[in-house]
């Protein structure tokens, strides 16, 4: 392998930073700073970072084809003018029954469906009333569809390159799943684990798929990214940070060949984030010999 280097490039502070998405079209990260309430976009080329308010906890934000942004705020799929830097409108609600649930991550499907799931409010981090939350996907005519609950922190997702697989984190069941992916209904099947982590890897959260089909799951406490064969169920390599809460990834860059990494800050003591500074700051890996592939905008 060519040699890997970890470099830290956006460096605000979140406390929760999540969600990166990679915006070819000028070269910036778009990701979510869950607990601050803000989504963030760096411009990769100026070095420079504009910000919103999301007014409620933010999971997830992602590109629409219609135009600026859909997100996963508080218990609602919001669209998102960035232009105007304002929340728009509520596209639809979820979870009625349990009104403090909130959005976590979210991805968008090859053919532009959202996919997004919810979790109960953390009392501290990765610490709540499990089984709370539930997956939903967003369709095209904003119709809601749930797909399973009894899920506790809803969190990294992604497809395989032929789109017959979904790959699924529930952080708290410290597995990668996978389903069968039917790409025509948008609906997941026969779940089953493809990769169980070791203690010392931490708690496994947001995840990429690169053009081999492999993963790169992102650890929460564990400071690295684990690149798993989910054929196999090999860990295949490991990619250290110097933070421990290295919370997502996702490709981007020229030929989406460098791995955006964002980590958190939220339930460090003084003395921990004397020994990480750049706690909370968004990562740029080189030099991993892969490609990612481009993300996929909501169809809606
Ligand atoms: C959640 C955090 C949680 C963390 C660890 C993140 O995706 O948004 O609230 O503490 O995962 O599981
Ligand atoms: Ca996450």
């Amino acid at each position: 392998m060519s040699s890997v280097k970890v470099e830290c490039v956006v460096k605000e502070s979140c406390e929760v930073g999540e969600g990166p998405v990679w915006e070819e079209s000028d070269q910036s990260l778009l990701f979510v700073d869950i607990t601050k309430k803000k989504i963030h976009r760096w411009n990769s080329a100026a070095n420079s970072i504009r910000s919103m308010d999301t007014g409620d906890m933010v999971g997830c934000v992602l590109p629409r084809r219609s135009g600026g942004y859909v997100a996963g705020v508080g218990r609602h799929f919001v669209a998102v003018d960035w232009l105007a830097q304002s929340v728009m409108s509520s596209l639809a609600e979820v979870d009625q029954d349990k009104p403090t649930n909130r959005f976590n991550d979210g991805k968008v499907d090859p053919v532009g469906r959202l996919f997004a799931g919810t979790m109960a409010t953390e009392t501290s981090p990765a610490v709540l009333e499990k089984n709370q939350g539930s997956l939903f996907s967003l369709t095209s005519d904003l119709k809601v569809v749930k797909h399973f609950d009894q899920v506790s922190i809803s969190n990294g997702l992604d497809w395989s390159p032929d789109h017959t697989t979904f790959y699924y984190i529930d952080s708290l069941r410290f597995s990668v799943d996978a389903f069968h992916y039917d790409i025509h209904t948008g609906t997941i099947s026969e779940r089953r684990v493809v990769y169980k982590l070791q203690e010392d890897e931490g708690i496994p959260d947001g995840m990429s798929v690169d053009v081999k089909g492999n993963l790169w799951v992102a650890c929460y406490n564990g400071g690295r990214v684990l690149n798993i064969d989910p054929n196999t169920g090999v860990r295949l390599s490991t990619v250290l940070l110097p933070v421990t809460k290295t919370t997502s990834c996702c490709f981007g860059g020229a030929s989406y060949s460098d791995l955006y990494v964002t980590s958190a800050s939220l339930g460090l003591t003084a003395a921990e984030k004397g020994q990480q500074p750049q706690a909370g700051c968004v990562f740029k890996v080189t030099g991993l010999g892969v490609n990612g592939f481009p993300p996929n905008s909501f169809a809606g």
